[in-house]
């Protein structure tokens, strides 16, 4: 019996698919890139490879360490997990547009403050996330140690533990974690 070489359609339909581009508008930052890409890209590779914003990291490329997080419309998602193509039409904030101008983020500020870092392979990551979490407690988001859930109009106390567990899904190796939660909570306390 011998093995056929000829390629199933199929076959030569996936490589066809995998090797077209697409056109793909994305709002980075605030300013409008137009990329010719394949469909598969995901949004951190576009965010790194094709527009050179690299200060959102690839640590596992699978939604497991929060290293590539950034924000969009103002909520934290890992962008290793979603394609360009699917963030059409929405408000793309990664690191670099946190700043204004020369004047840094508060949250950059405090991490330098209190020296939540050491590598820093985790931490634009981990301010993106700090900065939506304090935007999910303004806006009255429950987590899983939140305590009196069942008043749900009393704001939320945000305590270390909430911060510990908000941050759960941003990984540090370096485990600068104690300083990351000092920063996050000095941000807190002067925006009361
Ligand atoms: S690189 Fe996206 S979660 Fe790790
Ligand atoms: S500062 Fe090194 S991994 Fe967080």
């Amino acid at each position: 019996m011998t093995i056929s070489q000829e390629k199933h359609p199929l076959d030569t339909k996936l490589e066809t698919l995998a090797t077209e581009t697409v056109e793909v508008k994305l709002l980075v930052n605030g300013q409008e890139h137009t990329l010719e890409i394949e469909p598969w890209v995901t949004l951190l590779d576009a965010l790194r490879e094709r527009l050179n914003l690299t200060g959102s990291k690839k640590g596992c490329d699978h939604g497991q360490c929060g290293a590539c997080t950034v924000l969009v419309n103002g909520e934290r998602i890992n962008s290793c997990l979603t394609l360009a193509i699917m963030q059409e039409g929405t408000e793309i904030t990664t690191i670099e547009g946190l700043a204004h101008g020369d004047e840094l983020h508060p949250m950059q500020a405090a991490f330098i403050n209190y020296d939540g870092f050491q590598c820093g392979y985790c931490t634009s990551g981990q301010i993106c996330s700090a900065v939506a979490l304090l935007n999910e407690v303004a806006a009255g988001r429950l987590s899983i140690v939140t305590e009196n859930i069942a008043d749900m109009t009393a704001p939320i106390e945000l305590s270390d533990e909430e911060i510990r567990e908000r941050m759960s899904a941003n990984i540090c190796r370096c485990g600068a974690y104690p300083n990351i939660v000092a920063a996050i909570r000095e941000v807190y306390e002067t925006r009361l």
